[in-house]
């Protein structure tokens, strides 16, 4: 199912009773986000909340529309997400389309299905220029952005698709990167050095030329996903997201600049990114749940800013999990899986639990096969694109459920000797992580709590798990309702 971008998914959400309207005042300055924090804390994370009058702006907010497993399963069109990784894993089985890496997988999209009925579309007009404004006009004072901890260093735009493309091919990128307002016609750019939007600028750096760049806010939300999704670099979000909604996205070229843009936004900020100019960025409530500290980062200048005659600016609130991106890393863990089994087909299932903040755990079940089966598995991992962030992974046996973390603790630190089966590398470590010696480089764990076998030197007997006999089992289901318990 494709939306007319974002107002249609906001009003079908109204519609089935997964949005709260708030009409009295709220300020954008901490306020929307303390009460962000609590709804999306609350059970289940929360309904979706729309903020119509917000102190300073014309503009209502949009907060927590992913916030949950239903309504992230409806932003990308299905009843639950399960089912697109379904249909990838049907994609992936078909007879003679085994390719070798997830980037030849996701190519075979446009393969198999009609490319007309996927690939991006060039319009001539769109919503989202119903209103244009330039140069000195073109005010980011308009924008309600949020300010949403006390210690950031300012209003960050936090749900914004960064488009970018490639200096020479023309490629295009769309990335999810925060943006901190520093007045009403500049920004900071987050762009983290391992992501694409951080290479593309490198490139057109090295050249000595400044980066177009388009910040959009709002569109179809299967492209607000695609923008956070690590697909890899040769696959365009634009046309996984015709892919997620069976429709293309319609797209309009920007007034200022030569990037092409979702004619359905609600906003789109035009501007250019200069070479060889860093700013002081951050600090920023982080999904580690702590503040990111300040770092140096490129500078952002607005040339215009295009938007629908009535805009709604989405956002969302990162911070202590659980939060509302959490749901975006679960579309992400179960969209990718089959294409994960690609590579690692002993991986039976997977885990990113909400605590560990997408990259600090992975729970791993496999089914072993010979001696270092996991450590081989944890090693893969650290090798998968953006897996490689992977701070701790635990590696258990087929018969764990690593959907219970519970049952995973119990039966990891039941099976393992420590000396023996924590394995520590070094490598690339994410941006955001506080406790490595260095930014950017430090140590990942590997746990291998599966069952040892006697060539990984365990010569002694393992043990059963307790369980009652199955006889005496019917038995107690037969007389349970007389017991009185
Ligand atoms: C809410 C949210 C905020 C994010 N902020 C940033 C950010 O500021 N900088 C960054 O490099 N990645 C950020 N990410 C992660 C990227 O969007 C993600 O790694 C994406 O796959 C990058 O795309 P790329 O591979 O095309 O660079 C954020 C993700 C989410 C869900």
């Amino acid at each position: 199912m494709a939306y007319a971008g974002l107002q249609d998914f906001i009003k079908r959400l109204d519609n089935s009773g997964e949005l709260r309207r708030i009409g009295i005042e709220v300020d954008p300055y901490l306020e929307i986000a303390a009460i962000a924090d609590r709804v999306m804390k609350s059970p289940g994370g929360g309904a979706g909340l729309l903020f119509e009058h917000v102190k300073g702006s014309e503009f209502p907010v949009a907060i927590n529309l992913f916030g949950s497993r239903k309504r992230m399963s409806w932003a990308l069109g299905v009843d639950d997400i399960e089912e697109i990784a379904r249909e990838i894993e049907g994609l992936v089985k078909l007879p003679g389309n085994m390719p070798s890496s997830i980037g030849g997988m996701l190519g075979l999209a446009p393969k198999l299905l009609p490319l007309t009925s996927i690939a991006p579309k060039m319009v001539s007009s769109g919503p989202c220029q119903d209103v244009v404004k330039t140069g000195a006009k073109a005010s980011l004072d308009e924008i309600p952005i949020l300010t949403c901890w006390p210690g950031d260093g300012g209003p960050f735009v936090t749900l914004p698709l960064v488009f970018t493309k490639e200096a020479g091919t023309g490629k295009r990128n769309v990335g999810m990167y925060r943006i901190q307002k520093y007045d009403a016609h500049t920004t900071g750019m987050h762009w983290q050095r391992h992501k694409v939007g951080s290479r593309h600028y490198a490139e057109y750096e090295a050249l000595g030329k400044d980066i177009p760049v388009a910040i959009v806010l709002g569109g179809d939300p299967a492209l607000t996903y695609a923008a956070t999704a690590p697909l890899p670099d040769e696959i365009d979000e634009v046309l996984f997201a015709g892919f997620l909604r069976k429709r293309p996205v319609e797209m309009v070229r920007c007034k200022t600049i030569d990037i092409e843009v979702p004619a359905d936004a609600e906003f789109v900020i035009e501007g250019v990114v200069p070479a060889g100019l860093r700013r002081t960025e951050g600090p920023f409530g982080d999904h580690t749940g702590y503040y990111s500290l300040a770092d140096e980062y490129p500078v952002f200048n607005v040339t215009a800013i295009t938007h629908r005659k009535k805009p709604v600016y989405p956002a969302t609130l990162v911070g202590p999990p659980p939060m509302e991106d959490h749901w975006l890393g679960k579309a992400t863990e179960r969209i990718f899986f089959p294409l994960i089994r690609m590579v690692l087909p002993e991986i039976i299932d997977y885990n990113l639990p909400v605590e560990g903040a997408f990259h600090n755990l992975a729970l791993v079940r496999i089914r072993k096969r010979y001696p270092g089966h996991a450590q081989k598995v944890m090693n893969a991992i650290w090798g998968l694109g953006q897996m490689m962030f992977t701070k701790c992974i635990v590696v258990v046996d087929e018969d764990v459920d690593v959907q219970n973390p519970a049952e995973v603790v119990w039966r990891a630190l039941a099976n393992i000797d420590p000396h023996r089966d924590i394995t520590f590398v070094n490598g690339p470590v994410d941006v955001l992580d506080h406790a490595s010696p260095r930014m950017a480089f430090g140590s990942k764990m590997g746990i291998d709590a599966t069952r040892k076998l006697p060539e990984e030197g365990f010569d002694r007997e393992w043990p059963e798990i307790l369980a009652t006999s199955p006889d005496v089992a019917k038995r107690v289901d037969v007389i349970w309702s007389k017991l009185g318990l």
